[in-house]
């Protein structure tokens, strides 16, 4: 079993913050701590793209690799690996209080299926079957243009990402962006309390038979 308190850990037992949630429509009592998003409650936007994905109907994949970028204290990927217990849901994050964070929720709702790991620590050929993500907004446009190409770009053909972001924070402007790329489709998906949901879809790999494209128009300027 892993050990999560010892000295120079990311947390510790005593700066813990408990709070209970519902997650895939059980309840969870997690942990989270001061410096990681949200710290206190599910934060509202994340709260829009749960719902909406109940509503919904579409289940995850029940295999294969999920994604959930920028995890924070883990309520995406803890949802994902609840509703997909089969599959390996990878929580991503550059905060090591949130990598810690969702590994000790993960283990304590007993889901082994979480990987709570920093970008460098996925396989470098990994291919993405779904992307959730209430993705980092504020580290400025052109850092989460380069994130989201990169993320995106992990995507299996024909696999899709569910994004949430705000409107007053630019969700329309993303969506353009996003509609612009030649090699994903972007459209609005809900929109409830200020916030979008925003689907993005890898387009499918070409029928046998059906010239491929080249190089520079499947991977051309972003
Ligand atoms: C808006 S918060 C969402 C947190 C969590 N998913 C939630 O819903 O509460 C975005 C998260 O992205 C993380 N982040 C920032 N830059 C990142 C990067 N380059 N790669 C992965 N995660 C990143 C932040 O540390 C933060 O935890």
């Amino acid at each position: 079993m892993p050990h999560y308190f010892e000295p120079g850990d990311p947390i510790s037992p005593d700066g813990l913050e408990e709070f209970d949630v519902s997650l895939a429509g059980q309840p969870a009592r997690v942990a989270s701590a001061p410096g990681v998003f949200s710290a206190r409650r599910l934060d509202p936007g994340t709260a829009v793209l749960l719902r909406f994905e109940a509503r919904d109907g579409g289940a995850p994949p029940g295999r294969g690799d999920l994604v959930d970028l920028g995890c924070g204290w883990g309520p995406i990927a803890l949802t994902l690996a609840r509703l997909a217990p089969e599959a390996r849901v990878w929580a991503v994050d550059v905060n090591r209080r949130a990598l810690a964070l969702t590994a000790l929720n993960a283990e304590r709702l007993g889901l082994g299926n979480v990987s709570a790991v920093s970008p460098d620590a996925i396989p470098p050929d990994l291919e993405v079957d779904l992307l959730w993500s209430n993705p980092p907004i504020r580290v400025g446009k052109q850092a989460l243009r380069q994130l989201l190409r990169h993320w995106l770009g992990r995507l299996r053909p024909g696999a899709h990402a569910d994004l949430v972001a705000q409107k007053h924070l630019g969700a329309d402007s993303l969506i353009g962006w996003l509609s612009a790329q030649p090699d994903w489709s972007a459209a609005k998906q809900a929109s409830a309390k200020g916030y979008r949901v925003i689907r993005v879809a890898r387009a499918e790999a070409a029928a046998p038979g059906q010239a491929p494209q080249d190089e520079a128009s499947r991977f051309g300027p972003k």
